[in-house]
């Protein structure tokens, strides 16, 4: 099995290599970037994309702002880097992650003596954090293995893989680590409408290591969950409330859909991606551009003056979530959430 990297952190440029996944799976292709203007419009465009990969993001960028703020004056160094941190934040709002990242490497600027120490912790917390990801997703991964039966089908939707992490994945670390253990996992792919990260980018990725990957239309998942040929649904997550689970617009429907038919429905999610002190009311769902549903290709889709509704995301109440999978553990809801994390330390 392949442990590539998604993104990483290059001494010779300085600044970050990462895999455009605006171009997967027709051409792969290592952009780079070494100007937070740059980070911000990879994020905005998913040429990086999927929580615990926008929070390494988050973390080379507030690097990346260290490193290109010391033209500034010694007072407007902090300044000028928590700036640079806050254009980061909001370049996303719903994965928690991305805040997190910036959050916890702007921590280490703010407590370096000086411009020089801070560029170097900067870059330290950086690099840990992309290192932990992977070691949370192969945790997650073998926690998540255990709950499946050694022949089965998975349904996923979007894209969860090593391609929204450091490495590995969530949900698809879950199915690479079982495949692994030597159990026969065939997976059904949401194609994941508009951007399709279902069926250009878990499709490839999975091919890519030589696991059953079959490509569905997400309206599809209702009728194949109702013939019987699925045994989990498994997906990742953008953020955690107390009383419900972020992900991919469309996710809901198919908790609904495994609730109905009695099939489990688990997340796989590192506890950064906790977000213990919010409810689902407080938080902000992203709404992308018209040209995502209007437009593909040359043709337009959509007749002019129509508008649309093109949200990023959607919330699935926790009473629909069988088990969420992290590095910790196998969690089964109701749980406490904000013991959950203070006993972890994960804040
Ligand atoms: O808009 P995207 O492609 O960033 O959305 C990604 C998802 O919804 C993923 O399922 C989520 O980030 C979990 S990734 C391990």
């Amino acid at each position: 099995m392949r442990e590539t990297a998604t993104l990483w952190w290059d001494d010779a440029l300085p600044g970050i290599r990462f895999i455009d996944q605006t171009l997967l799976p027709t051409q792969y292709v290592i952009a780079e970037c070494t100007t937070v203007d740059r980070l911000i419009t990879a994020i905005k465009r998913l040429e990086i994309r999927g929580a615990p990969a926008l929070g390494v993001a988050g973390g080379y960028g507030v690097a990346l702002a260290a490193i290109t703020c010391t033209g500034t004056s010694p007072d407007a160094f902090v300044p000028a880097v928590r700036h640079e941190a806050g254009r980061i934040r909001e370049s996303r709002p719903t994965a928690v992650n991305l805040s997190w990242g910036v959050d916890r490497v702007l921590a280490r600027v703010l407590a370096a003596p000086g411009a020089a120490s801070a560029q170097k912790a900067a870059l330290d917390e950086a690099k840990a954090i992309a290192v932990e990801d992977t070691r949370c997703c192969h945790a997650i991964g073998d926690y998540g293995a255990a709950l499946l039966p050694d022949q089965c089908t998975v349904l996923t939707h979007c894209n969860a893989g090593a391609l929204a992490c450091s490495s590995w994945g969530t949900a698809l670390g879950v199915i690479r680590s079982a495949v692994e253990a030597g159990k026969k996992v065939k997976v059904i792919a949401c194609e994941t409408r508009p951007l399709l990260q279902g069926a250009r980018l878990t499709a490839w990725e999975l091919a890519r290591d030589g696991i059953d990957v079959t490509v569905i239309t997400d309206s599809t998942a209702a009728h194949i969950m109702r013939t019987g040929a699925i045994d989990a649904v498994i997906v990742g997550a953008d953020r955690i409330t107390v009383d419900a689970v972020f992900n991919k617009i469309g996710t809901y429907m198919h908790a609904v859909c495994a609730r109905h038919h009695d099939i489990p429905f688990y997340v796989a999610a590192p506890l950064s991606t906790f977000d213990a002190t919010r409810m689902e009311r407080e938080v902000t769902i992203e709404e992308r551009g018209r040209e995502e549903l209007a437009v593909v290709g040359n043709r337009t889709l959509i007749p002019e003056g129509v508008p649309v509704k093109n949200y990023a995301f959607d919330a699935t109440p926790m009473n629909l979530v069988s088990a969420i999978i992290t590095e910790k553990g196998v969690i089964r809801p109701p749980v406490d959430i904000g013991a959950l994390l203070s006993e972890n330390n994960a804040y």
